[in-house]
């Protein structure tokens, strides 16, 4: 429809303008059954609509009644003169007449329906009313935008892999517009929805039970929305109870995330990631993410090398998180020596914004905007997608390493034992 969006804050799932009591009780059995508060369908057909539309926010989906229409064309270009671009229409009627049904849909109808109405009828309309609202993000498409997967993986508990997922999905949905998925995989302990202060409800678990339900319509109930542009898949689930899955659920879901989204961004434990390799299967781009110590190099050594054996065709980014200049463990000259490639960004140890971030409720890049560290996720984010558009599948910074001057080798050998151990 036409008019200029009038509010900037989230629309209303459903609106109606019935005419009749009888359809009043239809249509809201039909919005409660797909989980649509059944106050906003309101008495009062077009003429209501139009009137209500104009001084408040339209809908995501809006059910009009014509039957006490005079002019349906005109009335529905009023409508379209006060309902902003977005909304899906749906009109209903007694004027059984292909002339005004086709002339209906060229003004820009989604579907007209024909009273008296059916619950089964009104549903399917709803329905597919409902998976034609996910195409606005595929019309705003650029075409040279395919899909990108990309999974964040820690080498080691705590190195803030989180961290740097909700930091991505942040800066990729605002600063590089893509429809943006963040999907987080520690079911258990989480902290997707946490750092970005929202409830995860029960969509991850509920596909983890029932994985044949896992569809584009699931996804769109199921995603919980953090912006226009990002939407997160998360769950705190019980921790008396073990999550039962055979992985399958993770993986149809991806599936899904990558026909309604443009970047789906995966928070993947370790212990998620070695029993499921094929949930990286598909990954563009896996993002190591490491802090630079022993441990993490070891780490980083053994999962470079299962990487390459698992996703050969995946390109590797390298992220040296909490950087500590002089006083960390290693320099980051040693930590490359020591896992023979070169680290691609670095992301210093920086307390004082990643403590404003948790207290806000944002994700640490927001809070970085405006300040020099937000140029580390304009770098980390133009090495993703430079390598996502131009499917570069090698990492362009990977180095080759000499054995000879590994640190851990001169640490009496232990890095030539794990570059070996690594790559069995
Ligand atoms: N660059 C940084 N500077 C300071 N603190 C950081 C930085 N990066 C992460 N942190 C903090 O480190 C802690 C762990 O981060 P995060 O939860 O992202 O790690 P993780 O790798 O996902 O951990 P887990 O293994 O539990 O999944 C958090 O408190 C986070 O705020
Ligand atoms: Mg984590």
């Amino acid at each position: 429809m036409n008019a200029p969006f009038k509010a900037a804050g989230l629309r209303d799932p459903f609106n109606a303008f019935v005419c009749d009591d009888e359809t009043l009780d239809l249509i809201r059995v039909a919005a409660g059954d797909m989980g649509w508060p059944i106050e906003k369908c309101n008495k009062g057909g077009l003429r209501n609509a139009v009137q209500s539309l104009s001084v408040s926010a339209s809908p995501n989906i809006l059910f009009v009644d014509m039957s006490e229409s005079g002019d349906p064309i005109n009335d529905i270009n009023a409508l379209a003169e006060v309902c902003e671009p977005g909304t899906v229409v749906i009109a209903a009627g007694q004027v059984n007449d292909v002339r005004l049904y086709r002339d209906l849909l060229s003004s820009g109808i989604q579907d007209y329906l024909l009273k008296p109405l059916s619950l089964d009828q009104v549903r399917e309309s709803l329905t597919t009313a409902q998976a034609i609202l996910s195409a606005p993000k595929h019309a705003d498409m650029h075409d040279d935008k395919p899909h990108h997967m990309m999974a964040v993986v820690g080498v080691r508990g705590g190195v803030g892999a989180s961290m740097v997922s909700t930091s991505l999905a942040w800066a990729m949905s605002e600063q590089a517009e893509r429809q943006t998925a963040l999907l987080d995989l520690d079911v258990h302990f989480g902290t997707g929805a946490l750092t970005l202060d929202l409830e995860p409800g029960r969509g991850l678990i509920d596909a983890i039970d029932n994985p044949s339900r896992i569809d584009g319509l699931f996804i769109e109930r199921a995603m919980v929305r953090a912006s226009d542009k990002l939407s997160l898949l998360s769950a705190e689930a019980p921790i008396h109870q073990p999550v039962m899955t055979d992985g399958s659920a993770f993986f149809q879901l991806e599936e899904e995330l990558r026909n309604a989204f443009e970047m789906t961004i995966v928070d993947i434990p370790r212990q998620v990631l070695i029993p499921f390799p094929h949930l990286v299967s598909e990954a563009g781009t896996i993002l190591l993410v490491s802090d630079v110590t022993l441990a993490s190099a070891r780490d980083t050594i053994r999962l470079l090398s299962w990487f390459k054996q698992n996703v050969p065709g995946a390109r590797i980014v390298l992220v040296a998180n909490k950087f500590q200049n002089a006083v960390g463990e290693l320099s980051r000259k040693e930590f490359e020596s020591s896992i023979e490639r070169q680290v691609d960004i670095t992301i210093p140890f920086d307390p004082k914004l990643v403590s404003q971030a948790a207290k806000l409720g944002k994700s640490y890049a927001e809070i970085c905007k405006g300040t020099k560290a937000s140029q580390v996720w304009t770098n980390l984010m133009r090495l993703i997608l430079d390598g996502a558009d131009s499917e570069v599948e090698e990492a362009p910074a990977a180095a080759k390493g000499k054995s000879g001057s590994s640190l851990l080798g001169k640490l009496g050998g232990l890095g030539g034992m794990m570059t070996k151990k690594g790559a069995k």
